[in-house]
């Protein structure tokens, strides 16, 4: 257990823990010795000001940048994440704000795309992806109807559902989401928050970048604070405020209920 990050999970081991991590890129440290951790069924919001150093440290875990100093555990063991496939074969899969989704083909389509089912003869098994897609969507967004059109006519709220099938399609523990709200409106929003708890209630981490202080309150269980690549510090949503959370984004102050980090001042 990482002395730095307490544990909020007595007896249970993490789904992740990132220890130590460093990356620079010239001469600036985008991520300066940072740990972070998450437990089954629980939302870790990564919270700090642009440039803090949130998106680059949950790249190094998707394996999309390799890192300088530091270690990652998965289930308590140490694995070498070298590109993104490696991360995937951990089951950590992540929605960029971008979403990554193909306009223009349906939403069966876009949950195979890559990895689509055949059948015998070789050729696209269509009726089995839409059958899939139709289950996974169920469970996810079950209002979504909206299965024979192209993602593109699909709102934000949707086309995110969408996404976040796709990962969970392929067995995503550990599920990686880079301002999943940020273009959605307050409907939407809410949309996708159900998502997060019916992931949430089987098992699946998740790691939650976003701006909004208000959602991450609503959906994390903890959050850790970044500031000029550090950690500030951590701390379970249920026992800080909003302004101490704020005072930790702003100036870097870790509030007495919060762990500090190497980034706290004072
Ligand atoms: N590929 C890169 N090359 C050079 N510098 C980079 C690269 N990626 C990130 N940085 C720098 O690393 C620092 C951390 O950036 P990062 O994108 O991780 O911040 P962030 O916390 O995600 O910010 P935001 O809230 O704006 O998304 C910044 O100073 C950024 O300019
Ligand atoms: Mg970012």
């Amino acid at each position: 257990m990482n002395a730095n990050i307490g544990n909020p999970h007595p007896g249970a081991t993490p789904l992740v823990e990132m220890r130590d991590i460093s990356i620079a890129f010239g001469g600036i440290r985008a991520v300066d010795h940072a740990s972070v951790d998450l437990f089954p069924g629980e939302v870790v919001g990564l919270l700090g000001h642009n440039g803090a150093g949130k998106s680059t440290l949950i790249k190094i875990l998707s394996g999309a940048y390799p890192r300088d100093g530091g270690q990652i555990l998965i289930n308590g063991e140490e694995v070498q994440i070298g590109n993104p496939r490696d991360a995937k074969a951990y089951g950590i899969e992540t929605i960029y704000q971008t979403l990554a989704l193909a306009d223009n083909v349906d939403a069966a389509a876009n949950l195979f795309l890559g990895r689509e089912l055949l059948t015998s003869w070789g050729t696209l098994d269509d009726a089995a992806m839409e059958a899939e897609a139709r289950k996974v969507m169920g469970r996810l967004n079950p209002n979504f109807r909206r299965f024979k059109e192209p993602v593109k006519a699909l709102s934000g709220g949707q086309r995110q559902s969408v996404a976040i099938a796709r990962a969970i399609l392929f067995n995503a523990r550990i599920l990686i989401m880079d301002e999943p709200t940020a273009a959605l409106g307050p409907h939407e929003t809410a949309q996708v928050g159900e998502l997060i708890k019916e992931l949430k209630k089987d098992g699946i981490g998740i790691f939650l970048i976003s701006h909004d202080i208000h959602d991450v309150f609503d959906l994390a269980d903890r959050v850790a604070v970044m500031k000029n690549g550090q950690v500030v510090g951590y701390a379970k949503t249920t026992e800080v405020t909003k302004d101490e959370v704020l005072g930790m984004i702003i100036l870097g102050k870790c509030p007495p209920n919060a762990i500090r980090g190497p980034g706290a001042v004072d």
